[in-house]
C-alpha cells in the first residue's frame, strides 16, 4: 500500500486499496494528533470531531521524508508519521489470523510455565498462538490452590461471577451444575446465559488421577465452517435463529439470547454457542422447528466427533485457557471410587487479553 498526494497538492491518495482512493479530508482531520488536538496519554481527542465543519478541505499536502504534512481549510496544520497512517488505514475489524482445526491437528500450542510469562515475548507468542487456535495450556504451573487467580490477573481482568472469582471442579452433593458432578459433559460454551458471555475460561489442574476424567475440545469455528459448505440450510438456521439460554438457581436468574452461530457482517463467525442443558428456542411453526431441532442435532453430532473432537488428559499444573466464543469444551465421565479429580476455573474478558498482547507487540 502506498501514500501519495494529487498533483494539485490538495487529495491525499491511497494505492493498493480500492483502485487508488482519495482519502476524506474529515477522515484525516480527526486524526490529528497535535497536542492541542489529541491527548498522547489516554489516545482521546480533546474535542468534537463533529464541530468540524463538514466541508473541511486540504489546503495544501506536502510528502517530506518520511512524513506527510496536511494544511486544512480550517487552518490547522499537522504532521502525520506515513507508516502509522497506513497502518490506520489497515485497521479493519475483522481481520482475523485464525487456524482452523479438527482431530488432526499436528500442532498444539503447548507451552512450558515460567515466571512473568505474559510480561515477555514468549509471552506473546502465548497469546498470538491462543487466539490462532483459541486454546492454549500451559505445563508445569505451580500446583497450588488458588494460584490460578495469580495467572489470570498476569494475564488479563478476571470477571467475577455469581459463582464467585473462581470455581471448583469436582464431585459435590446436590451440584449446582453438572459440571461439578462426576458425569461426562459434552461439548459446550460456557455461560451463554451471561450478559456479557464471559470471553475466556481458564481451567487449572491441581489433582486427576482418577479412571476417566479426561477434558475434550472442539475448535466450533472449524465445525461452523464446515457445517456452511456442506449443509448451508442447516448453517443458515443455526445463524438466524436465536435462542433464550437461562440459569436459576436459589439466589439467580440469568438469561441471554443469540444465535448458535453469530456471523460478522463479513459473514466471517463472530462467536458460537453451544449450551444444549439450557438452550430454549422460540415456539415458531413446526416446519421451521423441525429445521432447527435438525440443525442443532447435527450440529452437537459434529462437535462431539472423533473428526473434530480432541480429547487428552489433564496433569496436576496444567493451565488450559480456552476461548469461550470459539473453542468448546467437555469432558469424559470419571470414577469416583478411585482416585480424586480437581481443577480450578474462572474467566477472564477478551479486551484485556487483547490489550496485553497490543502492548507486548508495540514493545517487542
Ligand atoms: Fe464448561
Amino acid at each position: 500500500m502506498k501514500l501519495g498526494v494529487a498533483k494539485n497538492k490538495k487529495k491525499i491518495l491511497v494505492s493498493g486499496y480500492n483502485n487508488n482512493m482519495v482519502i476524506h479530508p474529515m477522515w484525516l482531520r480527526e486524526r490529528v494528533t497535535d497536542a492541542k488536538y489529541f491527548d498522547k496519554n489516554n489516545g482521546q481527542r480533546l474535542y468534537d470531531p463533529s464541530k468540524i465543519k463538514k466541508n473541511i478541505k486540504i489546503e495544501r499536502a506536502l510528502i517530506k521524508n518520511k512524513f506527510l504534512n496536511i494544511k486544512f481549510s480550517d487552518g490547522v496544520q499537522s504532521d502525520y508519521f506515513i507508516k502509522d497512517l497506513i497502518n490506520e488505514i489497515n485497521k479493519n475489524s475483522f481481520q482475523k489470523n485464525l487456524k482452523l482445526w479438527n482431530s488432526n491437528i499436528k500442532y498444539k500450542p503447548i507451552y512450558k510455565y515460567e515466571k512473568n510469562l505474559f510480561n515477555s515475548k514468549r509471552g506473546l507468542k502465548v497469546i498470538k498462538d491462543f487466539y490462532k487456535f483459541g486454546f492454549s495450556i500451559i505445563k508445569k504451573t505451580p500446583v497450588k490452590k488458588n494460584y490460578i487467580l495469580n495467572f489470570a490477573n498476569s494475564l488479563g481482568i478476571l470477571r467475577k461471577t455469581n459463582f464467585g472469582k473462581l470455581f471448583n471442579v469436582r464431585s459435590v452433593r446436590k451440584a449446582s451444575d453438572l459440571a461439578y458432578t462426576s458425569h461426562a459433559l459434552a461439548a459446550h460454551t460456557d455461560n451463554p446465559y451471561r450478559r456479557p458471555i464471559p470471553g475466556i475460561q481458564i481451567l487449572h489442574c491441581l489433582k486427576n488421577d482418577s479412571i476417566g476424567g479426561h477434558s475434550t475440545l472442539t475448535d466450533g469455528f472449524a465445525v461452523v465452517e464446515y457445517m456452511r459448505k456442506k449443509y448451508p440450510k442447516y448453517f443458515k438456521i443455526l445463524s438466524s435463529v436465536k435462542i433464550r439460554f437461562s440459569y436459576q438457581d436459589k439466589n439467580t436468574y440469568l438469561e441471554n439470547w443469540g444465535e448458535t452461530i453469530q456471523l460478522d457482517s463479513d459473514n466471517t463467525i463472530k462467536r458460537v454457542r453451544l449450551s444444549p442443558r439450557l438452550d430454549y428456542v422460540q415456539v415458531f411453526k413446526k416446519d421451521k422447528l423441525d429445521q432447527f431441532y435438525k440443525a442443532r442435532s447435527l450440529f452437537i453430532k459434529l462437535c462431539n466427533s472423533k473428526k473434530f473432537m480432541i480429547e487428552f488428559k489433564l496433569s496436576p499444573g496444567d493451565m488450559m485457557l480456552m476461548d469461550n466464543y470459539r473453542t468448546l469444551h467437555g469432558r469424559t465421565k470419571y470414577d469416583m471410587s478411585v482416585g480424586e479429580r480437581h481443577l480450578q476455573g474462572c474467566y477472564i474478558e477478551h479486551d484485556s487479553v487483547e490489550s496485553k498482547m497490543k502492548k507486548l507487540e508495540a514493545n517487542s
